[in-house]
């Protein structure tokens, strides 16, 4: 067993193999986006759940500029992996929301959906605040992990059951930086 930069067990692996490319990622968000504009937009927020979701929802924002579509936003940190690549099953927000989102258009954004855990407790919670409506999207859906009963609104891309990391997804906050999804090979 190795450990990385933040003293975490690693194991042996590569991010060799690219999922999917810069370009089908960029034309992919256009869409989303296009479908998202199609839905209420009125006193919209966009919600991203950190860390997992800042670049994605970068590029969605800029994309609603397309609509003429001008969205609040803001951010939850939670924490359900502590680190590695296996879920604890527990939700937790170490860092919470500052707008007030009774009465909102709720956009709710993460990277991936894995065992669904996340954005199931974290739709009930922001619902319980009034909002208007909420709908989640991901750029991944990785359908066959799925441990509690949740689809996204939107979702980008339906992948196999591989641990990914690049376009803000990481492996122990590592390859967040990649401007691609690539698979992570473990090696004996
Ligand atoms: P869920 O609650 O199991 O749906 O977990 C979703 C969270 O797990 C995401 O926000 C990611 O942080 C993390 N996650 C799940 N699968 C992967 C993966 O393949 N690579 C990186 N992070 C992942
Ligand atoms: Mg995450």
């Amino acid at each position: 067993m190795n450990y990385g930069a933040g003293g975490y067990p690693m194991q042996v692996h590569d991010v060799k193999e690219i999922l999917i490319d810069k370009h089908t990622i960029a034309k992919r968000v256009d869409e989303l986006v296009d479908d998202i504009a199609a839905g209420p937009s009125g006193n919209l927020i966009v919600v991203g759940i950190l860390k997992g979701s800042f670049v994605f929802l970068a590029d969605l924002m800029r994309s609603f500029h397309r609509h003429d579509i001008h969205p609040r936003i803001d951010f939850l940190t939670l924490s359900s992996y502590g680190s590695g690549s296996t879920s604890s099953g527990e939700v937790e927000i170490i860092h919470d929301i500052r707008e007030d989102i009774s009465g909102a258009n709720v956009l709710l954004v993460d990277d991936i959906l894995d065992t669904g855990r996340t954005l199931s407790a974290t739709k009930k919670r922001l619902l319980a605040r009034g909002a208007k409506s909420i709908r989640t999207c991901v750029l991944l859906d990785k359908k066959a992990r799925r441990a509690v009963e949740f689809e996204a609104d939107h979702a980008g891309f339906s992948i196999d059951d591989h641990f990914v990391v690049g376009y803000g997804l990481d492996y122990n906050n590592l390859y967040r930086e990649l401007p691609h999804i690539a698979k992570v090979s473990f090696h004996d």
